[in-house]
């Protein structure tokens, strides 16, 4: 079966996480976890960034953050994972739901402005398969409400050359084993401006000013807010460590992959047979996913079933966040859902990984193909 994912690994690994084992620190805030935040904001330009323990915990900071307060209102797609909202209901907020572009599978950025109201306290977009949101047209309906962005997928994107999760307040990134860099579990938030740095640090260390103290700058240390604890362990950000060093390598090899399908399924787009992702011009993404969309649903669960007989692994999600139980109880959706449910039923992910083989992604392809007819007659 080729696999639909498998964990990004460089080799270098094994060596770091031995390294903090000898230095004899493994919980937070090490050498590791300082050289990787150190290299996240070199490389989007953000104030400061945080490692935390995931990208559901980096939302949740953002979210204490942003100050929201039960009855607040939070905008963002049905079209997401469950922490997108998650995160933000914690504290009490209703979720409002929007639809999605049908050629992004973004938030719909012209539909955002009627789904604001006097309560609406922030804006989440969703970088979908590491293709950034229109953030332009994003940042100037928010009109002063906060954006945040959920940039899970969106590591080493970029938004008319800067980085993806550093072009709003407060950009969220996953390095969870799915995601193109990894530690295992983990993430980071990535903070626009100063301001927000030390209250960011106390909600991430229990609500203490801990930090302060491990850089000196206070004698003790003590319970100084709410938080949580949100801080990864060394031999997590030991394994992350080592990614960030072969980042453009590791991006590389997804976008050969990528460019790979997207060039041999293009005889079937051009019959109409399959949709192919669409990137615009102002977005470099990083190869995050690959998706077809087809004619309906049952055409992908007999797609899905297919590629399985032929021994390839192809998953879909999401079921539309505003159509799930909680989703109902803890959101409306805004507007004419035109197009979340029904794009979503027709999506289905192709395998993607770092070291992908051509052998095996060629045999993705043909299995695709056979799924439609033959090769040589669509070709
Ligand atoms: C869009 C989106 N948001 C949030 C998350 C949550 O990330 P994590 O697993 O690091 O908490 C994911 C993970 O798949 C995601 O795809």
């Amino acid at each position: 079966m080729i696999p639909f994912n498998l964990p990004p690994y460089t080799g270098a690994e094994q060596g770091y996480i031995a390294q903090a084992v000898q230095n004899h620190v493994i919980s937070g805030d090490g050498e590791f976890t300082r050289r990787c935040s150190a290299w996240l904001e070199a490389k989007t330009g953000c104030a400061k960034a945080l490692l935390t323990t995931s990208c559901t915990h980096a939302l949740e900071m953002a979210a204490f953050l942003a100050d929201i307060r039960p009855g607040d209102e939070v905008v963002m797609p049905s079209y997401t994972f469950v922490s997108t909202a998650n995160a933000f209901v914690l504290r009490g907020a209703r979720i409002v739901f929007v639809d999605i572009r049908p050629d992004t599978m973004n938030i719909d950025e012209k539909k955002i402005e009627p789904a604001l109201t006097p309560r609406t306290k922030a804006i989440v977009p969703v970088h979908y398969a590491g293709v950034a949101c229109a953030m332009d047209a994003i940042n100037a309906v928010a009109g002063g409400r906060y954006v945040i962005e959920d940039a899970a997928q969106a590591v080493m994107s970029a938004y008319k050359g800067r980085a993806a999760g550093a072009l709003a307040d407060f950009g969220c990134y996953s390095f969870h084993e799915t995601k193109n860099l990894s530690m295992g579990e983990g993430g980071a938030i990535l903070l626009k401006d100063k301001g927000h740095v030390e209250r960011a640090e106390i909600i991430r260390e229990k609500g203490t000013n801990r930090s302060k103290f491990f850089r000196g700058e206070i004698d003790k240390y003590s319970w100084v807010d709410v938080g949580s604890s949100y801080l990864p362990s060394e031999l997590n950000a030991a394994y992350l460590y080592a990614q960030t060093e072969r980042a453009e390598e590791l991006t590389q090899n997804r976008l050969d992959s990528w460019r790979y399908y997207y060039a041999e399924l293009s005889a079937l787009a051009r019959r109409g047979l399959v949709e192919l992702p669409f990137v615009p011009p102002e977005c470099e993404h990083n190869a995050h996913m690959f998706y077809i969309k087809v004619k309906d649903l049952e055409e992908r669960t007999k797609l899905l079933t297919f590629l399985k007989e032929k021994g390839v692994h192809a998953v879909f999600h999401y079921i539309p966040l505003h159509s799930s139980r909680a989703g109902r109880q803890f959101g409306r959706f805004a507007g004419e859902d035109l197009y979340t449910t029904q794009e979503s039923e027709r999506l289905l992910r192709l395998p993607l990984y770092y070291g992908l083989t051509p052998a095996d992604r060629s045999v993705v392809v043909e299995a695709v193909y056979d799924f439609f007819g033959s090769r040589r007659f669509l070709s």
